[in-house]
């Protein structure tokens, strides 16, 4: 792995919940430059299945909706 990332990484890591990507996941957590880290499996929520095209496209939707900024409030 990368010693340090640009400022404002977002790390991903498919096969969080295994022991390599567990490991992987909780260094990515710590790595200079990476703002947010986070992990995805088949059992994880959102559940991300690498054979399913479909389940890759909706764990993505799912993680850049949680990154939007709350909406405006109402006046
Ligand atoms: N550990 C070692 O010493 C070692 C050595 C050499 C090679 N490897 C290889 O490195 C890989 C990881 O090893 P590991 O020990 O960390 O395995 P592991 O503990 O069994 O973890 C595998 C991870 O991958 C996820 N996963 C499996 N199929 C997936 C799919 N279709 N889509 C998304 N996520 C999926 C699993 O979660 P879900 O089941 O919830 O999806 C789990 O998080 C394996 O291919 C292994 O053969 C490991």
């Amino acid at each position: 792995m990368l010693p340090s990332f640009p400022a404002g990484s977002l790390g991903v890591v498919i096969g969080a919940s295994g022991a390599i990507g567990g490991a992987l996941l909780d260094s990515l957590q710590h790595a200079f430059g990476v703002t947010r880290a986070i992990g995805f499996s088949r059992r994880g929520l959102p559940s991300l299945d690498l054979t399913s095209e479909a389940s890759i496209a909706s764990a993505a939707c799912q993680l850049l909706q949680s990154d939007a900024p709350p909406p405006a409030p109402h006046h």
